[in-house]
Protein backbone atom coordinates (compact mmCIF):
# COMPACT_ATOMS: atom_id res chain seq x y z
CA UNK A 1 0.00 0.00 0.00
CA UNK A 2 1.51 3.55 -0.97
CA UNK A 3 0.28 6.48 0.30
CA UNK A 4 -0.27 9.64 -1.59
CA UNK A 5 -1.52 10.67 -5.03
CA UNK A 6 1.22 12.27 -7.05
CA UNK A 7 3.84 11.95 -9.63
CA UNK A 8 6.43 10.85 -7.24
CA UNK A 9 3.90 8.13 -6.14
CA UNK A 10 3.54 7.39 -9.70
CA UNK A 11 7.45 6.52 -9.79
CA UNK A 12 7.32 4.69 -6.31
CA UNK A 13 4.15 2.17 -7.60
CA UNK A 14 6.14 1.93 -10.72
CA UNK A 15 9.38 1.09 -9.53
CA UNK A 16 7.84 -1.36 -6.49
CA UNK A 17 5.81 -3.33 -9.46
CA UNK A 18 9.32 -4.10 -10.26
CA UNK A 19 9.31 -6.94 -7.65
CA UNK A 20 7.51 -9.76 -8.46
CA UNK A 21 6.42 -10.78 -5.21
CA UNK A 22 4.26 -7.66 -5.46
CA UNK A 23 0.93 -9.03 -6.70
CA UNK A 24 -1.76 -7.08 -4.99
CA UNK A 25 -0.45 -2.76 -4.90
CA UNK A 26 -2.59 -0.24 -3.49
CA UNK A 27 -2.56 3.68 -3.72
CA UNK A 28 -4.41 6.02 -1.35
CA UNK A 29 -5.97 8.25 -2.85
CA UNK A 30 -3.78 7.78 -6.09
CA UNK A 31 -4.66 9.18 -9.22
CA UNK A 32 -5.93 8.95 -12.59
CA UNK A 33 -2.78 7.43 -13.89
CA UNK A 34 -1.54 5.76 -11.38
CA UNK A 35 -4.78 3.78 -11.50
CA UNK A 36 -3.06 1.92 -14.68
CA UNK A 37 -0.29 0.55 -12.30
CA UNK A 38 -2.31 0.04 -8.68
CA UNK A 39 -5.57 -0.64 -7.48
CA UNK A 40 -6.12 3.16 -6.59
CA UNK A 41 -8.35 3.70 -3.49
CA UNK A 42 -10.56 7.06 -2.55
CA UNK A 43 -9.09 7.48 1.12
CA UNK A 44 -7.39 10.76 1.37
CA UNK A 45 -3.67 10.51 2.36
CA UNK A 46 -4.56 12.54 5.34
CA UNK A 47 -7.39 10.14 6.67
CA UNK A 48 -5.40 8.54 8.65
CA UNK A 49 -7.97 6.40 10.60
CA UNK A 50 -9.59 5.67 6.71
CA UNK A 51 -6.11 4.76 5.31
CA UNK A 52 -5.73 2.16 9.17
CA UNK A 53 -8.96 0.87 8.38
CA UNK A 54 -8.13 -0.15 4.98
CA UNK A 55 -4.91 -1.45 5.83
CA UNK A 56 -6.51 -4.15 8.32
CA UNK A 57 -9.62 -4.74 6.24
CA UNK A 58 -7.50 -6.04 3.16
CA UNK A 59 -4.76 -7.42 5.17
CA UNK A 60 -1.68 -5.18 4.11
CA UNK A 61 2.01 -6.58 4.61
CA UNK A 62 3.76 -3.45 3.56
CA UNK A 63 3.00 0.24 3.50
CA UNK A 64 5.00 3.02 2.17
CA UNK A 65 4.14 6.47 3.36
CA UNK A 66 5.30 8.89 0.90
CA UNK A 67 3.74 12.30 1.87
CA UNK A 68 4.65 14.82 4.45
CA UNK A 69 1.59 15.46 6.00
CA UNK A 70 0.62 11.92 6.96
CA UNK A 71 4.06 11.22 8.06
CA UNK A 72 3.78 14.57 10.08
CA UNK A 73 0.30 13.37 11.48
CA UNK A 74 1.76 10.07 12.82
CA UNK A 75 0.60 7.79 10.28
CA UNK A 76 3.75 5.30 10.27
CA UNK A 77 3.51 5.05 14.30
CA UNK A 78 -0.43 4.17 13.89
CA UNK A 79 0.29 1.47 11.37
CA UNK A 80 3.38 0.29 13.08
CA UNK A 81 0.86 0.06 16.54
CA UNK A 82 -1.05 -2.60 14.03
CA UNK A 83 1.33 -4.57 13.03
CA UNK A 84 1.82 -3.13 9.78
CA UNK A 85 5.64 -2.64 8.89
CA UNK A 86 6.58 0.52 7.08
CA UNK A 87 8.75 2.85 4.67
CA UNK A 88 8.84 5.62 6.20
CA UNK A 89 9.79 8.15 9.93
CA UNK A 90 7.43 8.09 13.02
CA UNK A 91 6.19 11.23 13.78
CA UNK A 92 9.21 12.09 16.43
CA UNK A 93 11.38 12.08 13.34
CA UNK A 94 9.28 13.59 10.71
CA UNK A 95 9.64 16.39 12.41
CA UNK A 96 12.93 17.59 10.91
CA UNK A 97 10.56 18.65 8.36
CA UNK A 98 7.79 19.41 9.58
CA UNK A 99 9.30 22.12 12.33
CA UNK A 100 12.05 24.23 10.86
CA UNK A 101 12.91 25.21 14.04
CA UNK A 102 13.06 22.00 15.60
CA UNK A 103 15.61 21.35 12.29
CA UNK A 104 17.85 24.44 12.75
CA UNK A 105 18.21 23.86 16.65
CA UNK A 106 19.56 20.30 15.78
CA UNK A 107 21.81 21.37 13.80
CA UNK A 108 23.10 24.35 15.67
CA UNK A 109 23.03 21.81 18.99
CA UNK A 110 25.40 19.09 16.55
CA UNK A 111 27.28 21.64 14.78
CA UNK A 112 25.98 20.95 11.43
CA UNK A 113 26.62 22.92 8.76
CA UNK A 114 23.63 25.92 7.87
CA UNK A 115 22.52 29.45 7.49
CA UNK A 116 23.05 31.52 10.66
CA UNK A 117 19.65 32.36 12.29
CA UNK A 118 17.36 33.23 14.87
CA UNK A 119 13.60 32.06 15.96
CA UNK A 120 10.94 34.13 16.63
CA UNK A 121 7.29 33.28 18.25
CA UNK A 122 6.92 37.26 18.97
CA UNK A 123 6.77 39.64 16.10
CA UNK A 124 8.18 42.90 17.54
CA UNK A 125 11.21 41.34 18.20
CA UNK A 126 11.48 39.48 14.84
CA UNK A 127 10.88 43.31 13.20
CA UNK A 128 13.58 44.69 15.68
CA UNK A 129 16.37 41.72 14.80
CA UNK A 130 15.69 42.32 11.08
CA UNK A 131 16.88 45.88 11.32
CA UNK A 132 20.17 44.34 12.48
CA UNK A 133 20.59 41.94 9.39
CA UNK A 134 22.05 42.33 6.05
CA UNK A 135 19.66 42.50 3.16
CA UNK A 136 18.17 39.95 1.23
CA UNK A 137 17.21 37.83 4.22
CA UNK A 138 15.36 35.11 4.56
CA UNK A 139 11.95 34.66 6.21
CA UNK A 140 10.58 30.72 7.07
CA UNK A 141 7.12 29.66 8.40
CA UNK A 142 8.32 26.96 10.73
CA UNK A 143 4.94 24.59 10.18
CA UNK A 144 4.41 22.89 6.79
CA UNK A 145 3.35 24.97 4.20
CA UNK A 146 3.05 23.45 1.15
CA UNK A 147 6.94 24.39 -0.14
CA UNK A 148 5.49 28.56 -0.01
CA UNK A 149 6.59 28.85 3.40
CA UNK A 150 10.06 30.83 2.51
CA UNK A 151 10.36 34.18 1.30
CA UNK A 152 13.25 35.26 0.15
CA UNK A 153 13.69 39.42 1.18
CA UNK A 154 15.41 41.76 -1.00
CA UNK A 155 14.97 44.54 1.16
CA UNK A 156 14.34 45.63 4.82
CA UNK A 157 10.46 46.18 3.52
CA UNK A 158 10.14 43.01 1.86
CA UNK A 159 11.29 41.39 4.77
CA UNK A 160 8.94 43.23 7.42
CA UNK A 161 6.05 42.27 5.22
CA UNK A 162 6.86 38.81 4.97
CA UNK A 163 6.83 38.77 9.23
CA UNK A 164 3.82 40.93 8.75
CA UNK A 165 2.38 38.73 6.50
CA UNK A 166 3.03 35.62 8.46
CA UNK A 167 2.70 36.92 12.16
CA UNK A 168 -0.02 38.83 11.63
CA UNK A 169 -2.26 37.89 8.80
CA UNK A 170 -1.74 34.28 9.55
CA UNK A 171 -1.31 33.58 6.06
CA UNK A 172 0.26 30.19 6.58
CA UNK A 173 -2.15 29.74 9.63
CA UNK A 174 -0.44 27.59 12.37
CA UNK A 175 2.38 27.23 10.23
CA UNK A 176 3.08 30.94 10.87
CA UNK A 177 2.77 31.47 14.52
CA UNK A 178 6.65 30.92 14.84
CA UNK A 179 9.59 31.70 12.36
CA UNK A 180 13.10 31.82 11.12
CA UNK A 181 15.20 34.64 9.68
CA UNK A 182 17.76 33.33 8.72
CA UNK A 183 21.01 34.29 6.26
CA UNK A 184 21.23 34.82 2.67
CA UNK A 185 23.30 31.58 1.26
CA UNK A 186 24.39 31.86 -2.34
CA UNK A 187 25.76 29.06 -4.42
CA UNK A 188 23.93 25.85 -6.43
CA UNK A 189 21.56 23.49 -4.97
CA UNK A 190 21.85 19.97 -4.16
CA UNK A 191 19.05 17.55 -3.80
CA UNK A 192 20.66 14.16 -1.81
CA UNK A 193 17.62 11.68 -1.05
CA UNK A 194 18.96 8.76 1.27
CA UNK A 195 18.30 5.96 2.10
CA UNK A 196 18.34 5.43 6.20
CA UNK A 197 17.90 3.24 9.05
CA UNK A 198 18.48 5.32 12.23
CA UNK A 199 21.72 4.14 12.07
CA UNK A 200 23.56 3.37 8.28
CA UNK A 201 22.90 5.71 5.57
CA UNK A 202 23.11 5.61 1.97
CA UNK A 203 22.80 8.94 -0.03
CA UNK A 204 20.87 7.80 -3.49
CA UNK A 205 22.24 9.39 -6.49
CA UNK A 206 22.43 13.58 -6.59
CA UNK A 207 19.87 15.60 -8.30
CA UNK A 208 18.70 19.29 -9.00
CA UNK A 209 15.67 20.75 -8.58
CA UNK A 210 14.15 23.63 -11.19
CA UNK A 211 11.72 25.29 -8.51
CA UNK A 212 10.84 28.13 -9.89
CA UNK A 213 7.94 28.60 -12.73
CA UNK A 214 9.58 30.77 -15.54
CA UNK A 215 12.37 29.89 -17.76
CA UNK A 216 16.07 31.50 -16.58
CA UNK A 217 15.09 30.23 -12.82
CA UNK A 218 12.60 33.54 -12.97
CA UNK A 219 8.97 34.11 -11.49
CA UNK A 220 7.08 32.02 -8.62
CA UNK A 221 8.45 29.33 -6.49
CA UNK A 222 6.63 26.22 -7.58
CA UNK A 223 7.00 22.48 -5.71
CA UNK A 224 9.75 21.85 -8.83
CA UNK A 225 9.43 21.89 -12.61
CA UNK A 226 11.71 19.54 -13.73
CA UNK A 227 15.06 17.41 -12.39
CA UNK A 228 17.63 16.15 -13.37
CA UNK A 229 20.06 13.21 -12.00
CA UNK A 230 23.10 13.17 -11.40
CA UNK A 231 23.57 17.07 -9.93
CA UNK A 232 27.03 18.06 -11.89
CA UNK A 233 27.81 19.85 -8.68
CA UNK A 234 28.18 16.96 -6.32
CA UNK A 235 31.44 15.82 -7.08
CA UNK A 236 33.06 13.12 -4.88
CA UNK A 237 35.08 15.74 -2.99
CA UNK A 238 31.48 17.29 -2.42
CA UNK A 239 30.06 13.99 -1.36
CA UNK A 240 32.56 12.87 1.01
CA UNK A 241 32.52 16.42 2.81
CA UNK A 242 28.46 16.09 2.90
CA UNK A 243 28.36 12.37 4.68
CA UNK A 244 30.81 13.63 7.02
CA UNK A 245 29.52 16.97 7.72
CA UNK A 246 25.92 16.91 7.42
CA UNK A 247 24.45 12.75 6.50
CA UNK A 248 26.40 10.89 9.48
CA UNK A 249 26.14 13.73 11.85
CA UNK A 250 22.29 14.10 11.17
CA UNK A 251 21.32 10.53 11.68
CA UNK A 252 23.22 10.34 14.51
CA UNK A 253 21.84 12.86 16.27
CA UNK A 254 18.29 11.86 15.45
CA UNK A 255 19.36 8.67 17.08
CA UNK A 256 20.76 10.08 20.10
CA UNK A 257 18.17 12.23 20.88
CA UNK A 258 15.47 9.26 20.64
CA UNK A 259 13.84 9.73 17.20
CA UNK A 260 16.07 7.44 14.96
CA UNK A 261 15.11 8.36 11.68
CA UNK A 262 13.37 5.56 9.66
CA UNK A 263 12.64 5.91 5.62
CA UNK A 264 13.66 8.39 3.21
CA UNK A 265 15.74 12.11 4.60
CA UNK A 266 16.25 14.59 2.05
CA UNK A 267 18.86 16.78 1.73
CA UNK A 268 18.29 20.12 0.21
CA UNK A 269 21.86 21.70 -0.20
CA UNK A 270 23.63 24.47 -1.02
CA UNK A 271 27.02 24.66 -2.21
CA UNK A 272 28.48 27.77 -0.81
CA UNK A 273 32.03 28.79 -0.94
CA UNK A 274 32.69 27.75 2.69
CA UNK A 275 31.10 24.21 1.44
CA UNK A 276 28.04 22.78 1.42
CA UNK A 277 25.55 23.81 3.76
CA UNK A 278 21.79 22.62 4.60
CA UNK A 279 19.08 24.71 3.42
CA UNK A 280 16.04 22.50 4.25
CA UNK A 281 15.52 18.49 5.66
CA UNK A 282 12.78 16.90 4.20
CA UNK A 283 11.42 13.35 6.02
CA UNK A 284 10.36 11.70 2.39
CA UNK A 285 11.40 11.65 -1.18
CA UNK A 286 10.74 14.79 -2.91
CA UNK A 287 8.90 15.39 -5.67
CA UNK A 288 10.23 15.55 -8.87
CA UNK A 289 13.11 13.98 -7.53
CA UNK A 290 11.85 10.42 -7.38
CA UNK A 291 11.18 11.03 -10.61
CA UNK A 292 15.15 11.06 -11.80
CA UNK A 293 16.32 9.28 -9.19
CA UNK A 294 14.35 5.68 -8.94
CA UNK A 295 14.73 5.52 -12.77
CA UNK A 296 18.33 4.65 -12.17
CA UNK A 297 18.10 2.69 -9.00
CA UNK A 298 19.04 -0.92 -10.11
CA UNK A 299 18.49 -2.87 -6.73
CA UNK A 300 15.19 -3.73 -6.04
CA UNK A 301 13.14 -0.75 -4.11
CA UNK A 302 11.00 -2.93 -2.02
CA UNK A 303 14.37 -5.36 -0.53
CA UNK A 304 15.95 -1.66 -0.25
CA UNK A 305 12.36 -0.40 1.71
CA UNK A 306 12.16 -3.53 4.06
CA UNK A 307 15.56 -3.82 5.13
CA UNK A 308 15.63 -0.10 6.15
CA UNK A 309 12.21 -1.25 8.35
CA UNK A 310 14.04 -3.86 9.65
CA UNK A 311 17.11 -2.12 10.37
CA UNK A 312 19.65 -3.71 8.53
CA UNK A 313 20.29 -1.98 5.61
CA UNK A 314 23.66 -1.70 6.38
CA UNK A 315 23.89 -5.52 5.11
CA UNK A 316 21.68 -4.46 2.04
CA UNK A 317 23.41 -3.53 -1.31
CA UNK A 318 22.16 -0.29 -2.71
CA UNK A 319 23.18 -0.04 -6.67
CA UNK A 320 22.89 2.88 -8.89
CA UNK A 321 23.03 2.89 -12.81
CA UNK A 322 25.96 5.41 -14.48
CA UNK A 323 23.43 6.96 -16.35
CA UNK A 324 21.33 10.03 -16.77
CA UNK A 325 17.73 11.00 -15.81
CA UNK A 326 15.98 14.22 -16.82
CA UNK A 327 12.31 14.99 -15.71
CA UNK A 328 10.38 17.66 -17.36
CA UNK A 329 7.17 18.70 -15.56
CA UNK A 330 4.08 19.39 -17.86
CA UNK A 331 2.01 21.95 -15.93
CA UNK A 332 -1.34 23.76 -16.29
CA UNK A 333 -0.74 27.44 -18.02
CA UNK A 334 -1.04 29.62 -14.77
CA UNK A 335 0.68 27.20 -11.95
CA UNK A 336 1.26 28.01 -9.52
CA UNK A 337 -1.48 30.42 -9.41
CA UNK A 338 -4.90 30.16 -10.95
CA UNK A 339 -5.20 27.39 -13.84
CA UNK A 340 -8.19 25.74 -15.32
CA UNK A 341 -8.47 21.71 -15.34
CA UNK A 342 -10.41 19.32 -17.43
CA UNK A 343 -8.56 18.96 -20.68
CA UNK A 344 -7.93 15.89 -22.14
CA UNK A 345 -4.57 14.80 -22.34
CA UNK A 346 -2.67 12.66 -24.79
CA UNK A 347 -0.03 10.39 -24.61
CA UNK A 348 1.71 8.25 -27.72
CA UNK A 349 2.08 4.47 -26.54
CA UNK A 350 5.38 4.67 -28.15
CA UNK A 351 7.21 7.16 -26.08
CA UNK A 352 10.79 6.72 -24.71
CA UNK A 353 10.75 7.90 -21.49
CA UNK A 354 7.89 7.28 -18.60
CA UNK A 355 5.38 9.87 -17.64
CA UNK A 356 4.55 9.78 -14.32
CA UNK A 357 0.80 11.24 -13.83
CA UNK A 358 0.60 14.08 -10.97
CA UNK A 359 -2.77 15.43 -11.28
CA UNK A 360 -4.72 13.81 -14.12
CA UNK A 361 -8.10 11.42 -14.02
CA UNK A 362 -9.71 9.39 -15.33
CA UNK A 363 -13.16 10.43 -16.95
CA UNK A 364 -14.74 8.62 -19.73
CA UNK A 365 -11.59 6.34 -20.42
CA UNK A 366 -9.36 9.01 -20.97
CA UNK A 367 -7.53 10.91 -18.81
CA UNK A 368 -8.09 14.55 -17.99
CA UNK A 369 -6.44 17.31 -16.35
CA UNK A 370 -6.70 17.84 -13.06
CA UNK A 371 -4.04 20.27 -10.65
CA UNK A 372 -1.19 22.45 -11.40
CA UNK A 373 1.57 20.20 -11.83
CA UNK A 374 0.03 17.48 -14.42
CA UNK A 375 2.74 15.29 -15.90
CA UNK A 376 6.42 14.41 -15.43
CA UNK A 377 8.40 12.86 -18.66
CA UNK A 378 11.58 11.12 -17.26
CA UNK A 379 14.04 9.68 -19.90
CA UNK A 380 16.89 8.12 -19.13
CA UNK A 381 20.02 7.85 -21.25
CA UNK A 382 23.80 7.43 -20.93
CA UNK A 383 24.64 10.95 -20.22
CA UNK A 384 22.72 13.92 -19.34
CA UNK A 385 22.21 15.93 -22.86
CA UNK A 386 20.97 12.69 -24.15
CA UNK A 387 18.33 12.30 -21.21
CA UNK A 388 17.18 15.76 -21.92
CA UNK A 389 16.79 15.78 -25.65
CA UNK A 390 14.90 12.16 -24.93
CA UNK A 391 12.84 13.86 -22.35
CA UNK A 392 11.91 16.77 -25.17
CA UNK A 393 11.39 14.91 -27.43
CA UNK A 394 8.67 13.27 -25.64
CA UNK A 395 6.88 16.30 -23.80
CA UNK A 396 6.24 17.55 -27.77
CA UNK A 397 4.68 14.38 -28.28
CA UNK A 398 2.19 14.82 -25.25
CA UNK A 399 -0.15 16.88 -25.76
CA UNK A 400 -3.44 18.80 -23.47
CA UNK A 401 -4.37 22.04 -23.82
CA UNK A 402 -2.88 25.10 -21.69
CA UNK A 403 -0.35 22.98 -20.95
CA UNK A 404 2.76 24.71 -19.79
CA UNK A 405 6.64 23.84 -19.51
CA UNK A 406 9.85 24.95 -19.00
CA UNK A 407 12.54 24.50 -21.75
CA UNK A 408 15.49 25.21 -19.93
CA UNK A 409 15.45 22.11 -16.94
CA UNK A 410 19.05 21.16 -17.11
CA UNK A 411 20.70 23.98 -18.88
CA UNK A 412 22.51 25.19 -15.54
CA UNK A 413 23.40 21.43 -15.14
CA UNK A 414 25.32 21.32 -18.42
CA UNK A 415 26.63 24.29 -18.01
CA UNK A 416 28.04 23.52 -14.78
CA UNK A 417 30.28 20.20 -16.76
CA UNK A 418 31.37 22.56 -19.52
CA UNK A 419 33.24 24.10 -16.78
P1 LIG B 1 12.91 25.50 1.50
O1 LIG B 1 11.41 25.31 1.45
O2 LIG B 1 13.47 25.75 2.85
O3 LIG B 1 13.64 24.48 0.68
O4 LIG B 1 13.18 26.84 0.64
C1 LIG B 1 12.74 26.92 -0.69
C2 LIG B 1 13.82 27.53 -1.54
O5 LIG B 1 14.17 28.83 -1.04
C3 LIG B 1 15.13 26.75 -1.52
O6 LIG B 1 15.15 25.71 -2.44
C4 LIG B 1 16.13 27.83 -1.86
O7 LIG B 1 16.16 28.04 -3.26
C5 LIG B 1 15.55 29.05 -1.20
N1 LIG B 1 16.18 29.25 0.11
C6 LIG B 1 15.78 28.76 1.30
N2 LIG B 1 16.60 29.14 2.28
C7 LIG B 1 17.55 29.91 1.72
C8 LIG B 1 18.71 30.62 2.22
N3 LIG B 1 19.03 30.61 3.51
N4 LIG B 1 19.44 31.31 1.34
C9 LIG B 1 19.11 31.34 0.03
N5 LIG B 1 18.07 30.70 -0.50
C10 LIG B 1 17.29 29.99 0.32
N1 LIG C 1 11.21 19.11 -4.87
C1 LIG C 1 11.30 19.58 -3.55
C2 LIG C 1 10.50 18.84 -2.56
O1 LIG C 1 10.04 17.74 -2.79
O2 LIG C 1 10.32 19.35 -1.47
Amino acid sequence: MVIGGGGREHAIVKKLKENQSVTELYCLPGNGGIARDAICVGIAAVDLDGILAFAKENKIDYAVVAPDDPLALGAVDLLEKAGIPCFGPRKDAAVIEASKVFAKELMKRHGIPTARYETFDDMAAALAYLKTVPMPTVVKADGLALGKGVIIAQTLPEAEAAVRAMMADHRFGKSGERIVVEEFLEGPEISVLSFTDGKTIIPMISSMDHKRAGEGDTGLNTGGMGTVAPNPYYTPDVAQRCMEEIFLPTVRSMADEGRPFKGCLYFGLMLTKDGPKVIEYNCRFGDPETQVVLPLLKTDLLTVMQAVTEERLADCPVVFSDAASACVIMASQGYPGAYEKGYSITIPADLEAEVYVAGAKEKDGRLVTSGGRVLGVTAVAEDLPAALARAYEAVDRIHFDHAYFRRDIGKRALAAKEN
